[in-house]
């Protein structure tokens, strides 16, 4: 049987024509990008061409744009470096961030007494704004400001201008996760609010273990990583030239086909849903399914029972891949700490459906077709 996969959110396949672009520098073209001669500048040139293709799509300068190894990396650096170098000593953040996020900020209250203060979750997902600048208002001290763009488990979407304009307004620092967003919805950097973003190549058909940071030229941090003068030297390490190339290459492919494939995959997501809502009783989906979310997210909620229960073991079994939340990295699974915090019911079942460009409506038949047997 063939396998259907609804998990894009956790990772997409390689596009073969990204997959092209990477060849030359996994195999002929190795020198190092720090070596002098020939072979090494070959390999400088293909990471600044990638860096200004970058830079160009996201509306940036390249000299704001920075290789890393993933969002979580990304990430990681800028919560450090914000606490260290921009002199924040209280962290704003939301209980439905990426661990990414979560364990960096929580590693940081515990073990470096950072106060840390979450933001009020709407039932609909949403941060709620004015409860942002409450806290932002009392705050004493300089605050750094951590919210995602895009919920990975329910797509919901944050407004990163009204954000930006609080954190202006209070002087705080912001940096959003827009690990889901890059390669997904048309940034213009320079026109927006914001200091520090980070992106992941695997998700939008790049590869994996390659990443970015935005630095906006206003904000001047030390690295995360020490070492050589790699990244402008904020980034120390042999830099992973296949893997940067490859950053840009699925970035300008989906740059040039954004128009086209968001339609696609939205018109998919509406399609799942109606079939769903159509075929099930007892549903409800979370977050703002028909508001404010990314068009590749589709989460919803079965209600429990002793057949629901096993709902995502049975869809592996039928070659279905989906997940209860995001992707599970310890193999212990304790719910979705985003759908408790949002909708905080133990007689449902959630499930997460992320499409791609790839993705069918036969495939959401099939699917649909397949649950009916298993919930
Ligand atoms: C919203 C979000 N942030 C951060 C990450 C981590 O990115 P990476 O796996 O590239 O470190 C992910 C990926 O799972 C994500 O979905």
């Amino acid at each position: 049987m063939q396998r259907i996969y609804f998990d894009n959110a956790a990772t997409t396949s390689l596009d073969p024509s990204v997959l092209e672009a990477m060849m030359p520098y996994l195999t002929e073209k190795f020198g190092n990008p720090s070596s002098i001669y020939s072979y090494g500048r070959e390999s400088r040139l293909a990471i600044e061409n990638a860096r200004k293709s970058v830079a160009k799509i996201l509306n940036a300068h390249p000299a704001e744009i920075f290789f890393t190894s993933g969002g979580t990396e990304s990430s990681n650096t800028i919560i450090t470096a914000a606490i260290r170098d921009l002199g924040c000593k209280h962290i704003i953040s939301s209980p439905i961030e990426h661990h990414a996020t979560l364990h960096s900020v929580e590693y940081l209250h515990h073990n470096d007494e950072i106060k840390l203060s979450f933001v009020k979750v709407l039932p609909s997902g949403h941060i709620d704004l004015e409860d942002l600048e409450k806290l932002l208002a009392d705050s004493e001290e300089r605050s750094l400001v951590t919210l995602m763009h895009a919920n990975n488990e329910i797509g919901n979407l944050l407004d990163l201008h009204a954000v930006g304009d609080l954190c202006q307004k209070y002087n705080a620092i912001f940096h959003s996760d827009t690990v889901q967003t890059v390669g997904h919805y048309p940034f213009d950097l320079r026109n927006t609010p914001v200091h520090f973003i980070t992106g992941a190549g695997h998700k939008f058909h790049g590869p994996k273990g390659v990443g970015i940071l935005y630095i906006n030229e206003n904000v001047k941090i030390k690295p995360y990583i020490h070492g050589g003068s790699q990244e402008r030297n904020m980034r120390a390490g042999t830099e992973n030239l296949y893997g940067i190339v490859g950053f840009a290459k699925a970035l300008e492919i989906a740059t040039a086909n954004y128009e086209k494939d968001s339609a696609y995959i939205k018109d998919l997501k509406t399609y799942m849903k109606e079939q769903l809502q159509k075929n099930f009783s007892g549903l409800s989906f979370n977050g703002d399914v028909d508001g404010r979310s990314l068009y590749t997210v589709l989460n919803v909620s079965f209600p429990k029972n002793e057949k629901s229960e096993m709902i995502l073991f049975n869809l592996d079994i039928n070659h279905i891949c989906v997940s209860g939340g995001s992707a599970c990295t310890s193999g212990v699974d304790i719910g979705s700490h985003v759908i408790r915090a949002i909708n905080n019911n133990p007689n449902q079942v959630p499930v997460r459906f992320s499409f791609s460009k790839h993705n069918t409506k036969e495939e959401v038949d099939a699917v649909v077709e397949k649950l009916k047997g298993l919930v």
